[in-house]
């Protein structure tokens, strides 16, 4: 049987980025642990223009080919990673960007988060992400903070810790814990 399908998105698109540094290492964390088919979503190569679709996603009736592709994309997750940058004691625009194009698809999936910024850590990017995704209805299932001045990414490599590790794992199995019940949910017809 097909495995479910965990997306780790990475959400910063700068020139220099680290996130897809941290996002491979907790790809390859989340693979190892073998519950779920991982993929990897760089916001960067989805390309979404800033939100200008006419109606609201809600009601799902899309305009933009770019949009129907996203749609598809986050309608294929069973469980999904944001990792995302503290940018100004938020998260970066381009996640917030992301997630305004779509409604129905983030809807009663698991989700984690790992977050990273400098000495606070990416706790605030995590703390403005929550109620957002509260208001969608998607369930968290953990986070991991990195502080990147302690923990930096050398050469383009994230090399994590064993703090990090655990919290990564513990991620992966709270969501492969949730995502049975949460997919029976949303194949029920009951929303
Ligand atoms: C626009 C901007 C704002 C930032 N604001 C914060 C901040 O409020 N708190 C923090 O800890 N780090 C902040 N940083 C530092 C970032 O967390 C750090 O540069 C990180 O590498 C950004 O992620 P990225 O390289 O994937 O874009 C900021 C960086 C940028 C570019």
């Amino acid at each position: 049987m097909a495995k479910p399908v965990l997306q780790v998105i990475i959400g910063s698109t700068r020139p220099g980025r680290v996130g897809p540094a941290i996002a491979k290492w907790f790809y390859d964390i989340a693979s190892a642990e073998g519950t779920f088919e991982v993929e990897l979503i760089d916001l960067l190569e989805v390309d979404l223009p800033l939100f200008n679709e006419p109606r609201q996603p809600v009601v799902k009736k899309y305009e933009f080919e770019y949009t129907k592709k996203w749609s598809e994309t986050i309608t294929r997750a069973d469980a999904l990673v944001f990792v995302i940058p503290e940018y100004n004691h938020s998260f970066n625009a381009a996640t917030k960007n992301a997630i305004d194009y779509l409604h129905q698809e983030w809807k009663h999936k698991p989700y984690g988060i790992v977050s990273y910024g400098s000495m606070a850590m990416g706790v605030r990017a995590v703390q403005a992400l929550k109620p957002i995704f509260t208001a969608l209805r998607l369930v968290y299932c953990g986070e991991v903070t990195i502080p990147l001045p302690l923990v930096p990414v050398v050469d383009g490599l994230f090399p994590g810790n064993e703090v990090l590790e655990n919290g990564a794992k513990a991620i992966v199995k709270e969501l492969t814990i949730m995502n049975p019940p949460l997919k029976a949910l949303r194949e029920s017809g009951a929303f």
